[in-house]
């Protein structure tokens, strides 16, 4: 059985985290992408995100053809979106069914993780070693020593 990355990224910083562990993991690699791409002004889809996470809108994506029954781990990547993870993510959440596998979340954030993690436990009962990066502007500012034990435990 194999592990499948699979993330989301709207302003860079979660994509910069998968593009370094992702040669470090024997994984394939899937990225949620927008039917509809947001706009490029960051406080109109900081707001925009604000009332798609209060009416928990699930986002079009565009089709990713993962097909789950080969991937036993799941490494879900997910910047938060005001307290929980990005409407996109909710959509993948609600589409595939998640319950038997491992799911270890990526979730890069500013600070305030809110509920992320719990609301990816609503989606499996098995979500370990979740890593939680906050970064302040663009730089990283969790000790990098936590992506390399989280290599680690996916290489398990
Ligand atoms: C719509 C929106 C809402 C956000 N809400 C939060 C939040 O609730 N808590 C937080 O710590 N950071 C929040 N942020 C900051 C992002 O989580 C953080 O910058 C993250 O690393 C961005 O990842 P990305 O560059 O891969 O999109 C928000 C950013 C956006 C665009």
């Amino acid at each position: 059985m194999k592990k499948a990355i699979v993330y989301y990224s709207y302003s860079g910083h979660t994509k910069r985290i998968i593009d370094m562990i992702k040669e470090k993991i024997d994984a394939d690699v899937f990225e949620i992408k927008p039917k509809e791409p947001y706009s490029t002004n960051y406080d109109e889809v900081v707001y925009l995100g604000q009332d798609e996470v209060n009416r928990n809108y699930l986002r079009e994506i565009e089709d990713i053809n993962i097909n789950l029954d080969n991937y036993d781990t799941i490494i879900l990547a997910t910047p938060v979106w005001w307290y929980t993870f990005a409407p996109v993510v909710h959509t993948l959440l609600e589409k595939y069914d998640l319950k038997n596998k491992r799911v270890m979340p990526i979730i890069t954030n500013g600070g305030w993780l809110g509920h992320t993690v719990e609301d990816i436990k609503k989606y499996s009962p098995n979500v370990t070693n979740e890593l939680i990066l906050k970064f302040d502007g663009d730089k990283l500012v969790t000790d990098s020593s936590a992506i390399d034990k989280f290599i680690e435990e996916a290489n398990k």
